[in-house]
């Protein structure tokens, strides 16, 4: 069934010019992109997104972090989106990530991990609409 699923390319890997091979990487997997742009989270922003991680040790770097810099929000969509992605991401560690994975290629530590996509259908029902209204959505 085809679905949708929610990808940050994070602040670490837009300061290191790495969008355009991360997105050639997607679009290489079949993913196909629906909605695209860039932006600059607020920290309110990034604490919304970031809610149910809100009592874990690491939730003030992370909003810290993810607002640090621009970051590319798009929303991914094929057969089996959600998995197919987290797949192509690696693990979110980059020390367990798989060869070839997106993490593994770029990311620099646990935290600035480069990329961030939904991890079930629920989430990305969430997340979409948390940074696109259907009008800015195609296909
Ligand atoms: P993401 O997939 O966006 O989901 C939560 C984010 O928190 C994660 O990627 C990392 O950027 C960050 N993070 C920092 N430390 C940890 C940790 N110990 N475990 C999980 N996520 C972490």
């Amino acid at each position: 069934m085809s679905e949708r699923t929610f990808s940050i390319i994070k602040p670490d890997a837009v300061e290191r010019n790495l969008q355009g091979a991360i997105i050639k990487m997607i679009q290489d997997s079949g993913l196909k992109i629906v909605g695209m742009k860039m932006i600059h989270m607020s920290r309110k922003q990034a604490e919304g997104f970031y809610a149910v991680h809100k009592e874990r040790p690491f939730f003030g770097s992370l909003c810290d972090y993810m607002c640090s810099g621009p970051v590319v929000v798009s929303v991914l969509e094929g057969e089996n989106a959600i998995s197919r992605y987290r797949t192509l991401m690696g693990a979110t560690n980059p020390e367990n990530a798989d060869e070839g994975t997106i993490r593994k290629c770029f990311a620099v530590d646990i935290e600035k991990n480069s990329v961030h996509g939904s991890d079930a259908p629920e989430t990305a029902a969430i997340e979409i609409p948390y940074f696109f209204s259907n009008l800015e959505l195609v296909g």
